[in-house]
């Protein structure tokens, strides 16, 4: 039990990595409040888990719809000890200057701009409970960009910036804060991106050569290192970007 006696608030915890980290936490003790832009996805994944999780829906791109989450979720147990800013949006695969100006906004509203609300309205309510663990997700793409996907990449890189940033300034609150890369998996998200199946069936097998531990990521390995930075084993770890991508950036 890893986290018992946590409270663990993760957005975009309807699908995917989020939904697995919820999961995950739950077995390890935490109290766990799933946010998520699809409130009834949310609800699935937490009606799933049972008691110890609550559901919460949330647009993390929007101010008021943050602060109405981290007020729901501070008057469930009082306290907030991990917050994971998970929720994220990726975008079609097109040349830099091809995607539309309002996806570009978008994408960075959801990615990056989600880190200033958290740090404004979440990030009190760990540093007034004596502090705690910030998990970001970026991507391996924001350390190794690849063409096609320039403005997901550089949003992601910003998450890498942003966190550093943020644990540098939090350090004496004790609040703690990293950002895990994943190497892609094949989530709702991936699939969105290919739209036809038989595409992202394509794209899976060719992109599976080029991991050297040959698979995409899964949502428990997200969730296991998650885990880690979650609990009380990364207590002097803060400002790290840890990879979990089968190895694809020495490939
Ligand atoms: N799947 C991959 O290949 C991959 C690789 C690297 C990083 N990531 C990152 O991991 C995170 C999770 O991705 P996933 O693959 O599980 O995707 P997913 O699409 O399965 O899940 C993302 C969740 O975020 C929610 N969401 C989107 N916009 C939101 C908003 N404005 N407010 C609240 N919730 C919102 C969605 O409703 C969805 O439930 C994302 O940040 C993504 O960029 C994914």
């Amino acid at each position: 039990m890893r986290l018992k006696g946590k409270t663990a608030l993760i957005t975009g915890a309807g699908s995917g990595f989020g939904a697995e980290m919820a999961r995950r936490f739950a077995s390890e003790g935490a109290i766990v409040i799933c946010a998520d832009r699809n409130a009834e996805n949310a609800q699935a994944v937490a009606s799933s888990i049972g008691a110890s999780a609550h559901a919460a829906a949330c647009d993390v791109s929007s101010s008021d719809s943050v602060k109405a989450l981290a007020e729901k979720a501070a008057a469930v147990t009082g306290r907030i000890d991990v917050l994971v800013n998970n929720a994220g949006i990726s975008q079609q695969p097109r040349r830099i200057a091809k995607l539309p100006e309002a996806e570009i906004d978008a994408i960075f509203a959801v990615n990056v701009k989600a880190l200033y609300h958290a740090a404004a309205h979440i990030l009190p309510v760990m540093v007034a409970g004596g502090g705690g663990s910030v998990i970001n997700i970026a991507s391996v793409t924001a350390i190794r960009p690849r063409p096609g996907m320039t403005w997901y990449n550089a949003a992601k890189a910003a998450v890498i910036s942003i966190t550093q940033s943020m644990a540098g300034e939090f350090a004496e609150n004790r609040v703690r804060v990293n950002v895990i890369a994943p190497g892609v998996g094949r989530t709702p998200m991936f699939d969105a991106i290919f739209k036809d199946p038989k595409k992202a069936d394509e794209a899976h097998d060719r992109l599976v050569e080029t991991f050297p531990l040959g698979r995409l990521s899964k949502p428990s390995d997200i969730a296991g290192a998650a885990l880690y930075l979650a609990s009380d084993d990364a207590e002097f770890v803060t400002g790290i970007v840890l990879p979990v991508d089968g190895g694809r950036l020495i490939a």
